[in-house]
């Protein structure tokens, strides 16, 4: 793989993973990338690493443009270890004696990562790094999305280089956002909503932080997916507009089945919603990815959540995605249970509580129906479901 020029003298050099699946738990279905960028001044400078199995292709891509020993500085915006697991191997061949520059938080962190010969020298916010012609500002990030997170801002190019901010996990034919347009958006709101939507509040204050800087921002280049070069201003106003948390009119009906009963309830549900005039779909539990679901979950207004009764409990794809859920800490929700169930039928009510404790606003007792739903019960998941559509209207 060659590098990306993205400027004169400024290069994407990192590494596209193309076969990841998973990432501890997020479905990176098209792969994603580990973003790093050089900049060669009277000083050369590389910010961020690459997954430590991916470090040689760094190298490979950085040897095309310079003598990797020939590097000064290494900064590193981020702690994690997509971006700094090939930190060791790197600094091994740039110089165990080169400074790597990272926020405070971010030497805490490297130190209980790597070995202790690392020269890490820690920046304020806002502290400045002569390049030679160029210069790099730090902005610390805290929560985009690790307590060490920071920006570097290269303000004769005005570029930004914004660790996972405005990255996506994305590894496609594109590299930039006009070659690929609207389609990316979907990827960035996906990890918006999995990585950042629990920071969200304090996401918007930093971004009323550094807006009112009002640095003028030409690139966009995050540690993952597709640099924004033609529009930064438009993933800029979209993370303005996520972190204000306002879902659309829609309702979304998560569920799982045993004997397509809890199914069918779903299904009654959703068409119930439409009645009502509200956008809304079914979204099998087992079948769509927790992240994706979480993604639909992140606009939509109410959240109905049908589980049959297992072993006296929720179904465990349901605990699985109501966990995760409650980590993010949605905001402006509405909520409401529903399920089949044999005997006892507890999970509506356990989800009911989960729901509520998530402080959800709960529009609904939980429904529930004893075994198969005759079309009587399904007249009534009708009607739970057009009250639920008619609130949300009510709401908006
Ligand atoms: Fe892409 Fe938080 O690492």
């Amino acid at each position: 793989m060659i590098p990306q020029k993205l400027a004169e003298g400024i290069y994407e050099v990192g590494a596209i993973d193309w076969n990841v699946r998973d990432f501890h738990g997020y479905s990176t279905d098209l792969g994603t990338t580990y973003n790093a960028y050089l900049i060669v001044d009277e000083k050369i400078a590389l910010i961020d690493t690459v997954k430590k199995e991916f470090t040689g292709r760094l190298l490979e891509k950085i040897s095309r443009i310079v003598d990797p020993s020939k590097i000064d500085v290494v900064i590193s915006n981020h702690t994690e270890m997509d971006h700094s697991g090939g930190l060791p191997a790197i600094m091994e061949v740039v110089g165990r004696e080169k400074p790597v520059y990272c926020s405070k938080m971010g030497r805490k962190n490297l130190r209980r990562h790597f070995p202790d010969w690392l020269n890490l020298q820690e920046v304020a916010d806002g502290q400045e790094l002569s390049l030679g012609k160029r210069t790099l500002q730090f902005l610390e990030t805290r929560m985009i999305h690790w307590p060490d997170s920071m920006f570097s801002y290269l303000k004769e190019d005005q570029i930004l280089f914004s660790s996972d901010g405005f990255g996506q996990h994305y590894a496609g034919p594109e590299r930039f956002d006009d070659e690929i347009d609207d389609a990316v958006m979907w990827h960035a709101k996906k990890y918006f909503a999995n990585i950042l939507w629990l920071y969200a509040p304090l996401i918007q204050k930093l971004l009323e932080k550094v807006l009112a800087m009002d640095l003028p921002i030409k690139m966009i280049c995050p540690d993952h997916g597709i640099i924004w070069r033609r529009d930064p201003g438009k993933i800029i106003n979209a993370y303005v507009q996520w972190c204000k948390q306002q879902p659309e009119e829609s309702a979304l009906v998560v569920y799982d089945t045993m004997w397509h009963s809890t199914e069918s309830m779903a299904e009654a549900i959703v068409a119930g919603l439409w009645e009502a005039g509200v956008k809304a779909q079914p979204m099998h539990a087992r079948n769509v990815h927790r992240s994706d679901i979480v993604t639909a979950a992140f606009d939509a207004k109410a959240l109905v959540i049908g589980s049959p009764t297992l072993n006296n409990g929720i179904f465990p794809t349901l605990a699985d995605v109501l966990t995760y859920l409650k980590g993010l800490r949605p905001k402006n929700k509405l909520g409401a249970a529903f399920g089949s169930y044999g005997w006892g039928g507890e999970a509506p009510k356990a989800v009911h509580e989960i729901l509520s404790d998530m402080d959800l606003e709960m529009v609904e007792e939980p429904l529930r129906i004893q075994f198969v739903p005759d079309q009587e019960a399904l007249d009534a998941c009708r009607d739970f479901g057009r009250r639920i559509g008619q609130i949300i209207k009510k709401d908006k």
